[in-house]
């Protein structure tokens, strides 16, 4: 899928191919370094790490696992609430282990606080967080997000795995969507 593909539902590219590429080899120099000699078990969020997951994965020299995880954020439209419900758990024992929970977007941040409080509960060794992109939201609540591609600004985004309504997750870029679509 690609820019004609989505035509006039796209309002602007906000990071293209070779940004989000660039940025992520950056991202896995950085993990490599960080984790030399050490295990690393590599967990992604449903869906919308699938992207973020495969292309981290390939430019890390680091032989790490990887798992995934599904949860859903009760809440109201498009706002998350923090209240978290596991879809698919972890197939993965995190005793003892080197955890990093590969994101792809974080917005205001509950989603994420409630994974780092139930991983952490496991008894890993180090759980840290990788996330693609961060919005401004963020801030407001204390996450230490030690990987992160791009702050970007507070606009609903979509491609290179999220969605809008399930759909435009195969976009190979990050755009943002033309008004009249969410309007229909
Ligand atoms: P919180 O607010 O808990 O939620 O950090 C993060 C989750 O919300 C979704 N999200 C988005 N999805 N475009 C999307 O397609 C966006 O701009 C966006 N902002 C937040 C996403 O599922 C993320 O994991
Ligand atoms: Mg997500």
């Amino acid at each position: 899928m690609d820019q004609s593909d989505i035509g006039s539902d796209l309002e602007s590219v906000l990071l293209s191919e070779e940004q989000l590429s660039t940025r992520l080899a950056e991202m896995a120099a950085q993990i490599d370094a960080d984790y030399a000699g050490e295990d690393l078990l590599l967990v992604g969020v449903l869906k919308g790490a699938v992207m973020v997951m495969a292309d981290l994965a390939r430019q890390l020299h680091h032989p790490v696992e990887m798992d995934w995880m599904a949860v859903s954020s009760y809440g109201s439209g498009t706002k998350s609430s923090g209240v978290v419900r596991i879809l698919k758990d972890l197939d993965a024992d995190l005793t003892g282990r080197n955890v990093l929970i590969v994101e792809d977007i974080v917005d205001s941040g509950l989603t994420l606080s409630w994974l780092l409080a139930n991983l952490r509960s496991r008894g890993p060794k180090s759980v840290e967080v990788a996330a693609m992109l961060r919005k401004p939201e963020a801030n407001k609540v204390e996450i230490d997000v030690r990987y992160v591609g791009f702050d970007i600004p507070n606009e609903f985004v979509i491609g290179y795995g999220l969605d809008y309504a399930e759909k435009y997750r195969n976009l190979p870029f990050v755009g943002t969507l033309a008004p009249h679509v969410y309007a229909e």
